[in-house]
Protein backbone atom coordinates (compact mmCIF):
# COMPACT_ATOMS: atom_id res chain seq x y z
CA UNK A 1 0.00 0.00 0.00
CA UNK A 2 1.36 3.36 -0.79
CA UNK A 3 1.83 5.73 1.92
CA UNK A 4 -1.15 8.02 2.52
CA UNK A 5 -0.54 11.77 1.65
CA UNK A 6 -0.29 14.66 4.03
CA UNK A 7 -3.41 15.96 2.59
CA UNK A 8 -5.21 12.67 3.57
CA UNK A 9 -3.67 12.90 6.79
CA UNK A 10 -5.71 16.43 7.20
CA UNK A 11 -8.92 15.41 6.27
CA UNK A 12 -8.40 12.11 8.68
CA UNK A 13 -7.62 14.21 11.45
CA UNK A 14 -10.21 16.87 10.51
CA UNK A 15 -12.77 14.40 11.80
CA UNK A 16 -11.51 14.53 15.59
CA UNK A 17 -13.60 16.79 16.87
CA UNK A 18 -11.30 19.16 18.92
CA UNK A 19 -11.41 22.56 21.90
CA UNK A 20 -10.10 25.62 20.33
CA UNK A 21 -7.49 27.38 22.64
CA UNK A 22 -5.89 30.36 22.79
CA UNK A 23 -2.37 29.73 23.39
CA UNK A 24 -0.48 33.23 24.88
CA UNK A 25 2.65 34.80 26.04
CA UNK A 26 4.36 38.07 26.37
CA UNK A 27 7.42 38.09 24.08
CA UNK A 28 10.35 40.30 23.42
CA UNK A 29 7.36 42.76 21.51
CA UNK A 30 4.44 42.30 23.89
CA UNK A 31 1.84 39.77 24.04
CA UNK A 32 1.48 36.86 21.33
CA UNK A 33 -1.10 34.59 20.80
CA UNK A 34 -2.38 31.54 18.55
CA UNK A 35 -5.31 29.25 18.30
CA UNK A 36 -4.66 26.45 19.18
CA UNK A 37 -6.21 22.53 19.16
CA UNK A 38 -3.17 20.52 19.82
CA UNK A 39 -3.32 21.41 23.42
CA UNK A 40 -3.60 18.81 26.46
CA UNK A 41 -2.97 18.20 29.74
CA UNK A 42 -0.60 15.63 30.09
CA UNK A 43 0.49 15.23 34.22
CA UNK A 44 -1.52 15.10 37.34
CA UNK A 45 1.57 14.82 39.66
CA UNK A 46 2.70 17.22 38.65
CA UNK A 47 0.20 19.19 36.88
CA UNK A 48 1.67 19.31 33.40
CA UNK A 49 -0.22 20.64 29.99
CA UNK A 50 1.44 20.66 26.27
CA UNK A 51 1.25 22.27 23.58
CA UNK A 52 2.05 21.28 19.76
CA UNK A 53 3.23 24.48 17.96
CA UNK A 54 4.33 25.10 14.13
CA UNK A 55 7.99 26.15 14.08
CA UNK A 56 7.05 29.35 12.03
CA UNK A 57 4.89 30.44 15.01
CA UNK A 58 5.56 33.61 16.38
CA UNK A 59 3.87 32.83 19.66
CA UNK A 60 5.90 29.78 20.30
CA UNK A 61 9.16 31.91 19.74
CA UNK A 62 7.34 34.41 22.96
CA UNK A 63 6.79 31.12 24.58
CA UNK A 64 10.40 30.33 24.88
CA UNK A 65 11.33 34.23 25.32
CA UNK A 66 8.97 34.58 28.69
CA UNK A 67 9.49 30.59 29.73
CA UNK A 68 6.15 30.00 30.15
CA UNK A 69 2.72 30.07 28.62
CA UNK A 70 -1.00 30.77 29.32
CA UNK A 71 -3.58 28.57 27.50
CA UNK A 72 -7.07 30.14 27.40
CA UNK A 73 -10.31 27.91 26.45
CA UNK A 74 -12.53 29.45 24.30
CA UNK A 75 -16.50 29.38 24.83
CA UNK A 76 -19.11 28.80 21.77
CA UNK A 77 -19.31 32.72 21.60
CA UNK A 78 -15.56 33.44 20.99
CA UNK A 79 -15.47 31.99 16.94
CA UNK A 80 -14.05 35.96 16.12
CA UNK A 81 -11.31 35.56 18.80
CA UNK A 82 -10.52 32.02 17.19
CA UNK A 83 -10.61 33.32 13.74
CA UNK A 84 -8.20 37.00 14.96
CA UNK A 85 -5.18 34.60 16.52
CA UNK A 86 -5.20 31.63 13.63
CA UNK A 87 -4.12 34.39 11.57
CA UNK A 88 -0.23 36.20 10.49
CA UNK A 89 -1.44 39.59 11.19
CA UNK A 90 1.17 41.99 13.01
CA UNK A 91 1.12 39.80 16.51
CA UNK A 92 0.15 43.30 18.24
CA UNK A 93 -3.23 43.92 15.78
CA UNK A 94 -4.36 40.33 16.68
CA UNK A 95 -5.58 42.03 19.91
CA UNK A 96 -7.18 44.61 18.40
CA UNK A 97 -10.86 44.59 20.14
CA UNK A 98 -10.33 41.13 21.83
CA UNK A 99 -11.14 41.61 25.52
CA UNK A 100 -7.99 40.20 27.10
CA UNK A 101 -6.07 41.46 30.80
CA UNK A 102 -2.76 40.22 32.34
CA UNK A 103 -3.32 37.15 34.75
CA UNK A 104 -0.57 35.71 36.86
CA UNK A 105 2.05 37.31 34.67
CA UNK A 106 0.66 36.30 31.05
CA UNK A 107 -2.02 37.89 28.32
CA UNK A 108 -5.71 36.36 28.90
CA UNK A 109 -8.70 36.23 27.03
CA UNK A 110 -11.16 37.81 29.07
CA UNK A 111 -14.76 35.31 29.94
CA UNK A 112 -12.60 31.83 28.43
CA UNK A 113 -14.44 28.87 30.15
CA UNK A 114 -10.75 27.74 31.70
CA UNK A 115 -7.57 29.63 31.99
CA UNK A 116 -3.78 27.87 32.96
CA UNK A 117 -0.92 29.67 33.16
CA UNK A 118 2.09 27.09 32.99
CA UNK A 119 6.05 27.80 33.90
CA UNK A 120 7.71 26.40 30.67
CA UNK A 121 9.26 22.48 31.05
CA UNK A 122 10.13 21.03 28.03
CA UNK A 123 10.87 21.95 24.79
CA UNK A 124 10.64 18.84 22.24
CA UNK A 125 11.05 18.55 18.47
CA UNK A 126 8.48 16.95 16.55
CA UNK A 127 8.46 16.63 12.60
CA UNK A 128 7.37 20.24 11.34
CA UNK A 129 5.89 21.45 15.24
CA UNK A 130 7.49 21.84 18.64
CA UNK A 131 5.93 20.20 21.94
CA UNK A 132 6.13 22.40 24.54
CA UNK A 133 5.39 21.05 28.28
CA UNK A 134 4.34 23.59 31.34
CA UNK A 135 3.61 22.91 34.72
CA UNK A 136 0.45 24.41 35.71
CA UNK A 137 1.08 26.95 38.31
CA UNK A 138 -2.82 28.78 38.33
CA UNK A 139 -6.01 27.60 37.22
CA UNK A 140 -9.67 29.07 36.96
CA UNK A 141 -12.57 27.17 34.94
CA UNK A 142 -16.38 27.70 34.76
CA UNK A 143 -18.91 25.12 33.19
CA UNK A 144 -19.90 26.69 30.03
CA UNK A 145 -20.41 25.69 26.08
CA UNK A 146 -17.40 25.24 24.50
CA UNK A 147 -16.13 26.02 20.67
CA UNK A 148 -15.11 23.20 19.15
CA UNK A 149 -13.90 22.45 15.52
CA UNK A 150 -14.43 19.82 13.79
CA UNK A 151 -14.29 19.13 9.71
CA UNK A 152 -12.56 22.42 9.08
CA UNK A 153 -15.68 24.23 11.23
CA UNK A 154 -16.56 26.17 14.60
CA UNK A 155 -19.46 24.32 16.00
CA UNK A 156 -21.15 25.11 19.54
CA UNK A 157 -21.12 21.85 21.57
CA UNK A 158 -25.18 21.70 21.61
C1 LIG B 1 -8.81 25.59 14.76
C2 LIG B 1 -7.34 25.86 14.60
C3 LIG B 1 -6.44 25.18 15.37
C4 LIG B 1 -5.07 25.42 15.26
N1 LIG B 1 -4.21 24.71 16.05
C5 LIG B 1 -2.89 24.96 15.99
C6 LIG B 1 -1.99 24.27 16.85
O1 LIG B 1 -2.38 23.45 17.67
N2 LIG B 1 -0.67 24.59 16.77
C7 LIG B 1 -0.20 25.53 15.89
O2 LIG B 1 1.01 25.77 15.85
N3 LIG B 1 -1.04 26.19 15.06
C8 LIG B 1 -2.36 25.94 15.10
N4 LIG B 1 -3.22 26.63 14.29
C9 LIG B 1 -2.67 27.62 13.36
C10 LIG B 1 -2.22 28.91 14.07
O3 LIG B 1 -3.30 29.49 14.79
C11 LIG B 1 -1.71 29.91 13.02
O4 LIG B 1 -0.60 29.36 12.35
C12 LIG B 1 -1.35 31.26 13.60
O5 LIG B 1 -1.17 32.16 12.53
C13 LIG B 1 -0.08 31.25 14.44
O6 LIG B 1 0.14 32.58 14.87
P1 LIG B 1 1.56 33.10 15.39
O7 LIG B 1 2.56 32.97 14.27
O8 LIG B 1 1.29 34.56 15.74
O9 LIG B 1 1.93 32.28 16.59
C14 LIG B 1 -4.59 26.40 14.36
C15 LIG B 1 -5.52 27.10 13.57
C16 LIG B 1 -6.87 26.83 13.69
C17 LIG B 1 -7.84 27.62 12.83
Amino acid sequence: MPPPDPDAFRVAMSGLPTGVTIVTANGPDGPAGATANAVSSLSIEPMMMLACLDRGSRTLLAVQAADGFGISVLHAGQEPIARAFATKAPVAEKWTGVAWSERDGLPAIDDALIWIACDLRDVISAGDHVIVTGEVRALESRQGDPLVFHAGEYRPLA
